[in-house]
């Protein structure tokens, strides 16, 4: 069975939990595909020669989930050629045997726009940068700037910026529970396995 989940939205709105989720009670595959952009932006050097030569090392790294590794990925998100790097993978993964979940900020509009289910989740910043502090600790004021910063450069650059699919379900996570937000997605996608 070839079925594809697209779950896109800002940095920390809870795609990444829902994801793996959704993926574990259907038993589809997930790909975490920030994961690809921290992995170029945190590779250093010639980000466009990151992104082709992308390997398992580059994804296993430790320091991946730091804010640092964020930014940097924002940061090279904006460049065409990293973009277009990237894309084969991801689809080729979206269309796998068996089902798959993507989480990122271009599934539904880019990657995946045949996709069988498109969640479009959001938080307020604020309640973001909560959920991002609890992770990676440290000066709250500076996270919630981050967080900003971040969502501007990935709805304002012109390469598949960040924005929901015209026909994705909006799911706001700003006042839900882990628990209920992953049952909506799943509810959404048990019915349309049918
Ligand atoms: O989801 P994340 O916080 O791990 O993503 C890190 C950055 O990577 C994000 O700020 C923008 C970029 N990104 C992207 O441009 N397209 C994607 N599909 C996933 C992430």
């Amino acid at each position: 069975m070839i079925f594809t989940v697209a779950i896109d939205g800002p940095a920390a709105a809870g795609k990444g939990t829902i994801s793996r989720a959704v993926a574990a009670r259907f038993g589809f595959a997930h790909l975490d595909t920030g994961a690809l952009y921290r992995a170029v932006g945190v590779k250093g050097g010639d980000p466009v020669a990151a992104a082709r030569d992308l390997t398992p090392e580059d994804l296993a790294r430790d320091d991946l989930r730091t804010l640092a590794a964020g930014q940097a990925a924002s940061k090279v998100a904006v460049i065409p050629e990293v973009r277009q790097a990237l894309l084969d993978f991801q689809r080729r993964f979206a269309r796998r045997e068996g089902g798959a979940v993507l989480d990122g900020r271009d599934i539904g509009t880019v990657i995946c726009p045949a996709a069988e289910v498109k969640l479009f989740v959001t938080a307020s910043p604020e309640v973001r940068a909560h959920r991002r502090w609890l992770e990676v600790g440290g000066d709250a004021a500076q996270v919630l700037a981050e967080v900003r910063e971040r969502d501007e450069r990935d709805m304002n650059r012109a390469d598949a910026p960040l924005r929901p699919a015209e026909d994705a379900t909006r799911l706001d996570t700003s006042d839900l529970s882990i628990e209920e937000a992953t049952a909506r997605a799943i509810a959404l996608v048990a019915a349309r396995l049918g």
